[in-house]
């Protein structure tokens, strides 16, 4: 699959999108001096911000998108300790890490008691794993763009939908009792609503067409990728009627846990 990941696009809503990110930072516990790294780590900019934020000596950013890294490169160059490598999470591994921080990006990887369990032993005792992944997949802008997806002119170019970010995602009670098992000793798991104002519902398009419609952007190719917009535009409309402004109610989930 070619890289469909466009910064441009997904940095459109950049204040909407680094609430969370404010949100799970403000989760950890700095680590003066330390290594941390993050994972699915997209254009860098929130990583300096938290490579500063945590004191860490070293940070490391890993991403599988060439295109989201080509732009992280020039934090490389401004701030010392960042460097950026490509890499794909689900093979990731590593040791002497004092924080692992993935922001939106877990969701991407199936299997997250694997996923959690493989992350948690490159861990020693005292560090710290936090992540957050959106949980918004029964929101009509997801159920809607998949119901497109589904339709035979698409169905036949997408054929098996290798990404599904909303069978990986788990509800937060569980990502407590997986954190519990894996010898968290202190954690937090929590559901929380971010409240966006859009423009528009074709705002929501925007957004959307920025993270979650990248795989079927990679499979459809730019043509049929703008013929499924299309699509999916005029369903959305009609199912969440014109409404301007349109208030986008995102379900995210944050988990942090330090470990024994
Ligand atoms: C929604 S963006 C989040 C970027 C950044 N963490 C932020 O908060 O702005 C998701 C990022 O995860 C990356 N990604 C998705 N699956 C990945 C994988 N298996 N391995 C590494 N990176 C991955 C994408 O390339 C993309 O840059």
């Amino acid at each position: 699959m070619s890289d469909a990941w466009d910064p441009e696009q997904y940095l459109r809503f950049a204040a909407e999108r680094r609430q969370p990110f404010d949100d799970l930072r403000s989760m950890c516990m700095p680590v003066p001096g330390g290594r941390v790294v993050d994972l699915g780590c997209g254009t860098g900019e929130l990583t300096a911000e938290l490579h500063r934020s945590m004191g860490a000596a070293e940070t490391l950013g890993v991403d599988r998108s060439e295109a989201m890294l080509a732009e992280a490169a020039r934090f490389a160059k401004e701030v010392p300790g960042l460097r950026f490598e490509l890499g794909d999470i689900s093979e990731w591994r590593a040791s002497g890490i004092d924080l692992i921080f993935a922001n939106a990006s877990l969701h991407w990887v199936p299997g997250h008691e694997t996923l959690l369990a493989r992350l948690r032993f490159s861990l020693a005792p005292g560090d710290q794993l936090a992540f957050q992944v959106p949980a918004t997949f029964g929101h009509p802008s997801h159920v809607t763009a998949a119901a497109v997806a589904a339709e035979p002119q698409f169905a036949a170019g997408l054929g098996e939908q290798g990404d599904d970010p909303g069978a990986a995602v788990l509800s937060p009670a569980r990502y407590a009792e997986l954190l519990h098992s894996l010898g968290a000793v202190q954690q937090t798991a929590r559901l929380q609503v971010y409240g966006h104002v859009l423009p528009s519902v074709e705002s929501v398009v925007e957004w959307v067409r920025g993270s979650f419609l990248t795989p079927i952007r990679a499979r459809l190719g730019e043509e049929r990728f703008e013929a499924y917009l299309e699509r999916y535009r005029e369903r959305l409309l009609s199912e969440l009627g014109q409404q301007r402004p349109y208030f986008y109610a995102f379900r995210r989930i944050l988990g942090w846990a330090r470990f024994s």
